[in-house]
This record gives C-alpha cells, sequence and structure tokens, in this order.
C-alpha cells in the first residue's frame, strides 16, 4: 500500500467571493484526504489561492485597494468557508508566498535554459477578462469562445513555452494511462481535441506595461508570467515550502507527483494540457490523475452574479449545518457529472437519508440499550453472530464494496455516491433487522437472541460511523461517542491498526473488532431533527399521493406488453446539440448497431456530457423525426428534482448491445 497521499483543490481567484463550486472540490479533496489518514497514510491535502493577474488586480482597482491588500482581504472569505465546511486541509497556498514566486522563477529560469521558451512576436485577438489569445477560428461571432465577450487585436512580443512539441508525447501518455484523466468521457474529450487540433505554442508572458501585477519573468523584467503559468505550479512549490516535511521534498520527490488533482470541467484543459506539458518539459513525473468533476446549476441555468442566482454556502451551512450539506453535494449526482442544486432537494435528503434512515436507526437503538441494558452492550465476538444473522452478513457484504480489497475501485474512481449508497445499504439492513427481530419482544421470550441483536446493531453503527467519517466527520464522530467508543475515532484507528501489525487493512474496518474496553452507551441529541417543510408543500402534498396510486392502478399492463419494449445498453459515441433547439441533442449511439437518437436532454445535459456513456435505449420504436432530425429509439431517463432529466446509466460497466430484461 502506498503510505502517502498527494491530493489537491484548483486555487480560488481572490477577485470573487466563495460560492457552491467552490465548496464542491474543496470538500472532495477533504473527503479523499481524510479516508486516506484513516486507512493510515500519511496524507498531504493542498488548497489555496490564485493571486495574480488581470481579475484581480482590476477587481482590486474598483475597491480602490493595491492587488495584495485586496488579496489578503479577499483570502480571508476562503479560509473562513473551509472552517465552517470541516475542511481539514494540511497547507493553504498563497501564489503571493516568497517562496511560491521564487519557484515559478526557478522553473522559468529552467525552462529558458533549456530552450523551451522562446521570445516572439505575436498578432491575435485577446480577450481582457479571460487574459487569454484567441485565433480568429476560435471565435464566435467575433467574441471570446469563453465568455462571449468582446476580444480586441493586440500585436506585441511576448515569451512562449514550446508545447507544441509536447502533443503526440501527451497523447500517448493519455492513452497509456487510462486512470490520467477521469472521468473516461472527459478523458475521451481531451483525447478528441489533441488528435483534432495542432497544439500551438503557450504565450506565458504578459508585458508589464499592460499588466504589473504578476511574478517577473527571471530573464526579462519587462514582463510577468502570465497567471495560469504561474498558478498550476502551485501544486509543485508548495511540496517545497509549505507541506509536511517539506525539507525531504526539496530533496527528492517526496510528495511529487499528487495522487489526484481534483477540478471543475472548465479547467482540465489547462490541467491535462498546459501542466502536464510543463511538466515534461521540466523532466518531472506527471500527476497520478486529474479528475475534472460537473458544474452546479441552479434551476438548470448557470450561477451568476447577474443572475443573482449564486448559492452562498455559508448560508446553506447555517441553516442545515455543514454535514448535511456536505452529504447532499456527494450523494445526490455523481462526481463528475453536473448536477441541479435546490434547498428543496437538500432538505429532502435531510429528512429521509439523514433524519428518518440515519437518524432513527441510532436513537431507536440507543433507546433500547439503555432500557435493556442500562447502556452497557453485550459485546459478543466470533462468528456466532455472523453467521446467525442477515445483519452481519449484509455488513460484511457493503463493506466489501466499500474497501474493495484489491484497487479501492470505488475510492479510486471517486464514485463518491455509489460509496454512500453501500453505507446506506448498512442503515437500511439494520433497519429492515429491527423490524424483523423486534428486539421488544425478546426480552422476555429470548434474551440471549436479544444480545445478538443489539451486539449487530451496535456493530452496524459502528461500521457506518467509520465509513461515514469521511463525509460527515462531525455526525461520525458524535455517533462513535454516542454508541461507547473512548476515543476518537483516528486514535482507535491507529490503535488498532498498531495492535494488527501491517495487515492490509486494520481489522476494525470489519465485523470482529473489538474494543479493550467495556462499552457503555449514552444517548446524545438527535443527529438531524426533521425540517419541516413550508406550509404550501405541506398543503400539496397529501393531495399528490391517491392521485399518483390511482394513475399506476389504471395504467396497469400485463408482462406481455411490457415483454414488447426491447431495451438496451447502448454507448453514446458522439453527441451535438441540433441547430437551434435549446432542448434536443442529437447522438450516434452504439446498440449493438450503430443508430441515431434524437433525445430532448439538452437543457440538463451538453454533448460533452454524454460522450462515452453508457445508458438504456428502447430499441424497438417506430422512428421518428424531431426538428428534421430522424431518431431511432429513445433513451430513458428519470425526472430528476424541479423536471430536470436524469439520464439511465448501468450501475456497473455492461457491454453495449446488451439486453435488458
Ligand atoms: N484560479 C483558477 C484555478 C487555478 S488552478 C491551478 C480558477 N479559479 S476559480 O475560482 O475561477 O474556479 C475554481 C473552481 O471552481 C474550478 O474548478 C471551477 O470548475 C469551479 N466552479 C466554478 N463554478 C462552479 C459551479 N457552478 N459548479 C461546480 N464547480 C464550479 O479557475
Amino acid at each position: 500500500m502506498n503510505k502517502k497521499f498527494y491530493v489537491t483543490t484548483p486555487i480560488y481567484y481572490v477577485n470573487d467571493i466563495p460560492h457552491i463550486g467552490h465548496a464542491y472540490t474543496t470538500v472532495a479533496a477533504d473527503i479523499l484526504a481524510r479516508h486516506n489518514r484513516l486507512l493510515g497514510r500519511e496524507v498531504f491535502f493542498l488548497t489555496g489561492t490564485d493571486e495574480h493577474g488581470q481579475k484581480v488586480e482590476k477587481a482590486a482597482k474598483e475597491k480602490g485597494r493595491s492587488p495584495k491588500e485586496h488579496a489578503d482581504l479577499m483570502v480571508q472569505n476562503f479560509k473562513t468557508l473551509w472552517t465552517g465546511l470541516n475542511i481539514s486541509n494540511d497547507s493553504f497556498i498563497r501564489t503571493t508566498d516568497d517562496a511560491h514566486i521564487k519557484t515559478v522563477q526557478g522553473l522559468l529560469q529552467m525552462l529558458w535554459d533549456r530552450g523551451e521558451i522562446e521570445k516572439r512576436e505575436y498578432a491575435g485577438w485577446y480577450c481582457t477578462p479571460d487574459e487569454r489569445f484567441w485565433t480568429e477560428k476560435d471565435l464566435i461571432d467575433g467574441n471570446c469562445p469563453d465568455c462571449g465577450r468582446p476580444v480586441e487585436q493586440i500585436r506585441e512580443e511576448n515569451y512562449f513555452f514550446l508545447m507544441s512539441k509536447y502533443q503526440q508525447r501527451l497523447i500517448d501518455y493519455i492513452e497509456k494511462n487510462a486512470h490520467y484523466i477521469l472521468p473516461e468521457t472527459r478523458r475521451n474529450e481531451v483525447l478528441g481535441f489533441l488528435g483534432n487540433n495542432a497544439l500551438g505554442d503557450l504565450c506565458i508572458s504578459r508585458p508589464k506595461q499592460r499588466l504589473s501585477w504578476g511574478i517577473p519573468l527571471p530573464f526579462d523584467d519587462n514582463f510577468v508570467t502570465y497567471v495560469w503559468f504561474d498558478a498550476l505550479v502551485n501544486y509543485f512549490s508548495a511540496t517545497r515550502y509549505l507541506a509536511p516535511h517539506a525539507e525531504k521534498a526539496r530533496e527528492g520527490d517526496f510528495w511529487w507527483p499528487a495522487e489526484h488533482h481534483l477540478v471543475g470541467k472548465d479547467i482540465l484543459t489547462t490541467h491535462a494540457v498546459y501542466w502536464s506539458t510543463m511538466l515534461m518539459a521540466l523532466d518531472l513525473p506527471l500527476p497520478k490523475n486529474i479528475f475534472a468533476h460537473g458544474w452546479w446549476t441552479i434551476q438548470g441555468k448557470k450561477m451568476s452574479k447577474s443572475l443573482g442566482n449564486v448559492v452562498d454556502p455559508n448560508a446553506i451551512i447555517a441553516k442545515y449545518g455543514a454535514d448535511a450539506f456536505r452529504y447532499f453535494l456527494f450523494r445526490e449526482v455523481p462526481f463528475g457529472l453536473d448536477g441541479d442544486f435546490s434547498e428543496e432537494a437538500l432538505v429532502n435528503r435531510i429528512n429521509t437519508d439523514l433524519a428518518n434512515d440515519l437518524g432513527n436507526l441510532l436513537s431507536r437503538f440507543l433507546t433500547m440499550a439503555e432500557k435493556y441494558y442500562a447502556g452497557q452492550i453485550p459485546l459478543l465476538f466470533g462468528t456466532s453472530t455472523t453467521a446467525s444473522n442477515d445483519l452481519a452478513r449484509a455488513c460484511i457484504n457493503e463493506a466489501g464494496h466499500i474497501i474493495d480489497e484489491d484497487n479501492f475501485t470505488y475510492w479510486s474512481h471517486l464514485r463518491f455516491n455509489i460509496i454512500l449508497d453501500h453505507i446506506w445499504g448498512i442503515i437500511g439492513a439494520a433497519n429492515n433487522f429491527i423490524a424483523s427481530q423486534e428486539p421488544w419482544k425478546l426480552l422476555k421470550s429470548n434474551p440471549q437472541r436479544l444480545e445478538t441483536v443489539m451486539f449487530s446493531l451496535w456493530n452496524a453503527l459502528r461500521l457506518s460511523a467509520i465509513f461515514l467519517a469521511p463525509f460527515m466527520p462531525e455526525t461520525a464522530e458524535k455517533i462513535w461517542q454516542q454508541i461507547g467508543c473512548k476515543k476518537t475515532m483516528l486514535d482507535e484507528i491507529s490503535e488498532s491498526r498498531f495492535r494488527s501489525g501491517e495487515q492490509k487493512h486494520p481489522d476494525i474496518f470489519g465485523w470482529e473488532w473489538q474494543p479493550h474496553y467495556e462499552v457503555k452507551v449514552s444517548k446524545g441529541d438527535q443527529l438531524f431533527p426533521r425540517i419541516e417543510k413550508k406550509k404550501e408543500q405541506e398543503k400539496t402534498e397529501p393531495q399528490k399521493k391517491p392521485d399518483i396510486q390511482q394513475t399506476a392502478q389504471e395504467n396497469l399492463i400485463s408482462i406481455q406488453d411490457f415483454m414488447k419494449v426491447e431495451l438496451k445498453i447502448g454507448k453514446v459515441l458522439s453527441a451535438e446539440r441540433v441547430k437551434k433547439s435549446e432542448k434536443l441533442l442529437k447522438l450516434q449511439v452504439d446498440t449493438g448497431e450503430m443508430r441515431q437518437i434524437v433525445a430532448g436532454i439538452g437543457k440538463a445535459y451538453g454533448p460533452e456530457d454524454l460522450v462515452g456513456r453508457k445508458i438504456v435505449v428502447v430499441t424497438n420504436l417506430q422512428p421518428a423525426k424531431l426538428m428534421g432530425n430522424e431518431s431511432n429509439g429513445m433513451l430513458l431517463a428519470a425526472t430528476g428534482p424541479d423536471g430536470v432529466p436524469v439520464v439511465l446509466t448501468p450501475e456497473k460497466d455492461v457491454e453495449e448491445g446488451s439486453k435488458i430484461k
């Protein structure tokens, strides 16, 4: 097992206040960091702020501050949010740190000395807010293809990193390393882009007369460094002055390369292409993985100040608590896909998953434990309880999924929602177990069985707490304490690991672990009190239910009718928007044979979200024409929150063309 684990978030621009998008990546990195600490790895979890460049200079000027003064103030917003969200970062890098600036300059000098950087005259279309040059063919209606704002023609001398020569090497690298860019759809996009376009060289300087707020080039003081060339280096520079054992990192490769760079899909190219080629030119190893997650929208719309729909994570935490928010973000939407945020969906998750399933389980167990045993739970170890009950078997089975002995598939692929599904498998099994065993009847009829039942519930809660800890650290610790474990979870786990020697997994992750002391449970406050929905919602709900039941009754069909529908797994090979339609996407799908499907999911998904994905297709529908495009079949989607379609995907990889029965 690799003993070290280094994970990063993007460094956030200080021109803005943090929103749910920033919170998302940082909580994801926190989950990974906490999980790896529990496994006994030494972790370096880095986040920070990106403080140079035009955007910050401009924002500071508007406020009448110097850029550094502005950054010093704004950086606090991020630090406060990370405290509120229980983020366990080991370091916080600011690109205005002296040591970072020196590292950037050192690397630039190295590239200059090696002939990897050249000075050239350059003319191109420049987008000032994005600080990017574009070629004529990139422009959309003469505007910036990224932000849609006008561009200006600029001619000037600049320094270029000779990125183009690494194109083939990068393609080969990505092809050989399936795990390098995840999810797979994003990897295919990057490969598609590199395969179809000639990679240019990268302009890495800005003349000082145009922009002074940046790191001066070490070999030409008339220029500052392009903000991305400065920012990307943070991942490396931090290992050498901020990380634990930084002195070792300076001498060798203690932390580098990182295990995961977590980024949003919008900044995948800068990471997958700029950063990878920079590292190649520097002869440094590439990170093990770059994971691009999707975006949160609000009622299907991009969050933006002008629409006034930006979600402030501080307000959500104040209202619902950090753990509920963290849970929601990673249970609701598979990491990698876009998702729609709504308070209503969050409240539903709190009431059903957290208050009902988890909270009730704990409080029912504790009430019974206090009533039957004055809190002193009999700890029965050995195989007897395992062999004798469904709950033990369910827990062992779910734990096997969560901690996959071979390669931590779900963890290494960041399938957080699936891991949470398996944890809820344990919680659900425990609730069913109470219902089926009716412990309140056993006190008189079979006290021995009652001991087994109560011990099994205790153990299921203990395992749930351990597996939940990366996602909901405060809640997990509360459960841990209330079920009578005396030390903090981390201490208990380290001790157990110490006791079990160099085993692959400390036995505390399994059913048979036992504490070396008497366990006395103590009931604390309710974990998640139910949140009363607004009056209007309450009024509408009871009316809705009979309607649904009635429709279901009337619509019953026979199995023969159902068998007429042919359903198959398809793989989306390419996708594009249907011109002049907001809603329609045209997909080329392999369902064992090639077919074109036109689907009305374009408000919820972009073509890039679908390419490479496996979907469920009705393959024997009569062809139809939608806005002039023939559609041969229909993909299946559920109606998600706010009526937004959610495309169905098989839980495990299944060959395209497989029949669904
Ligand atoms: N400073 C650069 C990153 C440099 S990393 C070497 C930057 N900063 S940012 O503050 O604009 O964005 C940071 C992250 O927030 C990006 O990963 C971006 O994808 C993410 N998000 C911004 N809005 C988002 C949503 N609405 N939803 C999810 N994440 C989003 O880019």
